[in-house]
């Protein structure tokens, strides 16, 4: 299964990421967390993706695409991926249309995973991540109100560097500006499933497994269209 997620800041990208790569057995594919990765590693394309990230602007097209090339051609591409927070401009999206028949693929979805700009701002200001294994809780959870650790590996929990209320409302800005022309680009291609990301996180991905699976049915809150 090939994949790309869309949607806000905060829409449920990286939460869906993770569960649909685990159920369809295939990478979970994110730019963020790989730029991250490599601001956490001092490399020279993590110092110049972090100018960008801490204003909440994109990182040039020309660097994301060539990761991203380079990350496909990867053995566990083979049987599919699951590509987050790529693309995530119309040059970037054409970008992945030359490449994927490089590879002998092609793109079968795009989920736009639908929040509003409120749910957006609410979810990034309560959102926690484990800075040793990266997940993502957030403080509105009883268990990670009540401490301070990762349930999973015991990791402190802290906020994104880039969670800061002026970065966020610039990344939200950015989106609709650069971002959000992707969704129509899909939508003209045949291709986009809308799902409503303001349900429980195991609602909005069973809603995108009966989308994506062959002869799935689409339920009332998922469907094919903006
Ligand atoms: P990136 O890391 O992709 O950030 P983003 O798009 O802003 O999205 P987020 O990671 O903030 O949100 P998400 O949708 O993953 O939500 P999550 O699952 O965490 O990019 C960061 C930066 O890198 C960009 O600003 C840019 O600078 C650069 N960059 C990355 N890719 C690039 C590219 N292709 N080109 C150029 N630059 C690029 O969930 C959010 C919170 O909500 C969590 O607390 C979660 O627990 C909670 N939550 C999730 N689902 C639900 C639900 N259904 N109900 C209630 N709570 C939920
Ligand atoms: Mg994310
Ligand atoms: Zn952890």
């Amino acid at each position: 299964m090939r994949l790309v997620l869309l949607g806000l800041p905060g829409a449920g990208k990286g939460t869906q990421g993770d569960l649909l790569a685990e159920s369809l057995n295939v990478p979970h594919i994110s730019t963020g967390a790989i730029f991250r990765q490599e601001i956490e590693g001092e490399t020279e394309l993590g110092k110049r993706a972090q100018s960008f990230m801490d204003r909440g602007e994109l990182v040039p097209d020309e660097v994301s695409v060539e990761i991203v090339k380079r990350r496909l051609g990867e053995p566990d591409c083979a049987n599919g991926f699951i590509l987050d927070g790529f693309p995530r401009s119309v040059p970037q999206a054409q970008a992945l249309d030359l490449a994927l028949p490089q590879l002998g693929v092609a793109l079968e979805f795009a989920i736009n995973i639908k929040i509003s700009e409120a749910e957006a701002i609410r979810r990034i200001s309560d959102r926690l991540v484990c800075s040793q294994c990266g997940a993502t809780y957030s403080r509105k959870w009883e268990d990670i109100a009540q401490s301070s650790v990762c349930p999973e590996c015991g990791g402190p929990l802290v906020q994104r560097a880039d969670d800061t209320e002026d970065t966020a409302k610039n990344r939200l800005r950015v989106y609709l500006e650069q971002t959000h022309p992707v969704v129509a680009y899909y939508q003209s291609r045949g291709i986009l499933v809308t799902v409503d990301g303001e349900q429980p996180v195991m609602q909005v991905f069973t809603g995108i497994i009966d989308a994506v699976k062959p002869g799935g049915v689409k339920n009332s809150s998922t469907g094919v269209g903006q």
